[in-house]
């Protein structure tokens, strides 16, 4: 008994992760949304294939769960490649850098997520390596250190980001492919929602799968994991099929709005409009008056208040707009 509680977490994480990682598509076809960056990707692709050479150098940029590792991983899946997946914070030395590109074969796709926590050090040894697949070590200390020069093989960066504003120039300017992915409309994320029901085996009605993709927040990770819990009441509560009346039962059980907006949201509009009176607001501000750092307010929260018409950035700082105030149920007095 002692023991299964101490194993099963972990193993619920482990099913968690890969019921996840199911839901991931796997080739450009089976992607939903991002239109622009999927048939630019795929020119790119089939381009590179005919030369016989690796895919350029790519940087995808934009708000959490939008899919940047998926699409990173279908990248490599359509070059046929292997991927090697990794973080800025994770490579501390130039040192740990260096033993992965040289265990790259060649064509390997090396994915460095959060790329812009690279270290200055670290970011160094990557320049040449994406210029001209080479690498420059310093062996040994002192008089006697000298400076070695190795070949690597030809592969592919993909580098994620959540602040593009925040990668040194030389790193940003050493992609070939650039692209940003945007929040997600109702209309994709419903796909989205329909299509990971199918691969749970799980019925769902088109109303409440419109109904969670209108409170994912844009974003295809929150939509599944909405579609997870909302699955979960309809075997409590029902029959295991996913109908409006369950799924609006499961998700104000959640505290989501009809806007999709969560507790920290709406302490963000609140802070906002009652503590400043709609007086422009600097991020660091809000951030500090609802004890979230400001880093998960700007990549998090805002992007999509700004996207549905709820604050909008001024030279002066954030400001909330009438939309915002109607929502929280407050006079605008503009
Ligand atoms: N699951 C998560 N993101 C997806 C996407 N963009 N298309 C299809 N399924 C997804």
């Amino acid at each position: 008994m002692e023991e299964d509680r101490l194993i099963s977490p972990e193993i619920s994480d482990i099913s968690e992760e890969r019921l996840e990682n199911s839901l991931r598509p796997k080739k450009l076809e089976e992607y939903i949304g991002q239109d622009k960056v999927k048939e630019n990707l795929k020119v790119y692709i089939e381009a590179a294939k005919k030369r016989g050479e690796p895919l350029d150098h790519v940087l995808l940029y934009g708000p959490p769960g939008l899919g940047k590792t998926t699409l990173s991983n279908i990248i490599s899946n359509e070059m046929n490649s292997n991927i090697k997946i990794t973080s800025g914070p994770a490579i501390e030395k130039p040192g740990d850098l260096a033993a992965l590109l040289t265990n790259l074969s060649e064509f390997d796709v090396l994915f460095i997520d959060e790329i812009h926590r690279l270290n200055k050090s670290v970011e160094e040894i990557l320049y040449p390596a994406l210029e001209d697949y080479t690498l420059d070590i310093m062996i040994g200390k002192g008089p006697s250190a000298r400076s070695i020069r190795l070949d690597l093989p030809k592969f592919t960066l993909i580098g994620a980001t959540t602040k593009a504003g925040s990668l040194a120039t030389p790193l940003r300017d050493r992609f070939g492919i650039v692209n940003r992915l945007e929040l997600y409309n109702t209309k994709d994320l419903t796909t989205i929602v329909t299509r990971s029901a199918g691969i749970l085996e799980v019925n769902i009605d088109h109303d409440s799968a419109i109904e969670i993709a209108k409170r994912s927040r844009g974003t295809p990770r929150i939509a599944n994991r909405l579609l997870k819990r909302v699955r979960d009441y309809a075997s409590v509560l029902g029959n295991g099929d996913i109908t409006l009346d369950i799924t609006k039962i499961a998700l104000n059980k959640l505290e989501i709005d009809d806007r999709g907006l969560d507790d920290i949201d709406r302490r963000i509009l609140e802070t906002m409009i009652i503590r400043y009176q709609g007086r422009p607001v600097g991020i660091e501000t809000i951030a500090t008056t609802i004890g979230e750092e400001a880093d998960t307010v700007e990549d998090v929260y805002e992007p999509y208040l700004i996207q549905i018409g709820f604050i909008a950035r001024t030279v002066r700082g954030r400001i909330p707009l009438p939309a915002a105030y109607e929502h929280i149920g407050v006079k605008f007095e503009g």
